[in-house]
């Protein structure tokens, strides 16, 4: 039976550390699996525009021996020129893996459903969890730990803000998110990872004040305030999120050794600061990075999984 990596709820704090350490592996020798994908091909759909993700990818499976075919928004069209279920069905006969970015979340269930290899989530409304496992890369990397330490994600309550609450959850690492009212996170993905929190130490908390999350904080987190697909609420967003931006005066308030993190892209004078931003505190190009030796990580995890 397959394994996907569409949502990290449905990986155990374990799974979660093994990827992390299979990541760090992977990235202190790039040859690490090289071959690994020798022989296969995988599907690359995507419904918005991409840098990192996209790049990342293709560039991963090139170093994993394997190959990547790009599908632009126009040119299977998901759920408009035939059913996903269809797709799914078609791609499972030629591929050996499906990564997709799209709209609603409830495709990367379809796809799944319907293919019989490997899907992996490059971002839907829902979630963004090869983000999440980078990001997380990133944090250990600078401190040495993730367990204990504090993460202040200020801003819009979206996709990436998801992933961070499930993969805090399973790490161990304390989430305060401040959010304006009515963006606020999932309400599920909120319960879920106090629950999970109950066993890995990790305490998740939703509020409305930026200065109360991030005060003492060892990581300022924050995403745009307008997320692909939501252009034409940006007029109400922009002034919906003023007071939310993390700036060198929000900033004072985080512990002194804090690092300022992004997934980009970014709206520099929007949701951070140019000082912040492009300060000396920002690892905002490491976590680009460690898209690509997360990826890796995945792939290799899921070609690998045994179900128990
Ligand atoms: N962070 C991220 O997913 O970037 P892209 O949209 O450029 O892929
Ligand atoms: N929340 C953003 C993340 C982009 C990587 C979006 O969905 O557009």
């Amino acid at each position: 039976m397959k394994k996907d990596f569409i949502c990290l709820k449905d990986f155990t704090p374990a799974e979660v550390a093994n990827l992390l350490s299979l990541a760090k592996q992977v990235k202190h020798n790039p040859r690490h699996g090289c071959d690994f994908l020798k022989g296969r091909s995988i599907a690359m759909i995507f419904q918005k525009p991409s840098n990192r993700t996209r790049v990342s990818f293709e560039t991963g499976i090139f170093q994993l021996g394997g190959n990547a075919i790009y599908l632009a928004p126009d040119d299977i069209s998901l759920g408009k020129r035939e059913p996903t279920a269809d797709i799914a069905r078609t791609l499972t006969r030629f591929v050996d893996g499906i990564v997709a970015r799209v709209f609603s979340h409830q495709d990367l269930i379809e796809l799944s459903k319907y293919s019989t290899v490997p899907v992996i989530n490059a971002l839907s409304d829902e979630s963004h969890p090869c983000q999440a496992l980078a990001d997380m890369l990133t944090v250990q990397e600078r401190f040495g730990k993730v367990s204990g330490l504090t993460m202040a994600y200020i801003g819009d309550g979206n996709n990436v803000c998801n992933s961070l609450i499930s993969i805090c959850s399973k790490v161990g690492m304390h989430l305060r998110i401040a959010t304006p009212k009515g963006y606020e996170p999932s309400p599920e993905f909120v319960r879920l990872g106090e629950e999970c929190g109950k066993k890995t130490g990790s305490k998740i908390s939703v509020m409305t004040s930026a200065e109360d999350a991030a005060r003492g904080a060892h990581v300022l987190y924050t995403d745009t305030w307008v997320s692909m697909g939501q252009e034409e609420e940006t007029a109400r967003r922009l002034k919906d999120f003023e007071g939310y931006q993390i700036n060198a005066k929000l900033a004072s308030l985080a512990d002194k050794e804090y690092i300022f993190m992004h997934c980009l892209p970014a709206h520099r004078g929007q949701e951070v600061s140019t000082d912040v931003i492009d300060g000396p505190r920002s690892v905002i190009f490491d976590e680009a990075e460690n898209r690509l030796h997360a990826q890796k990580a995945v792939m290799i995890f899921l070609y690998t999984f045994k179900h128990q």
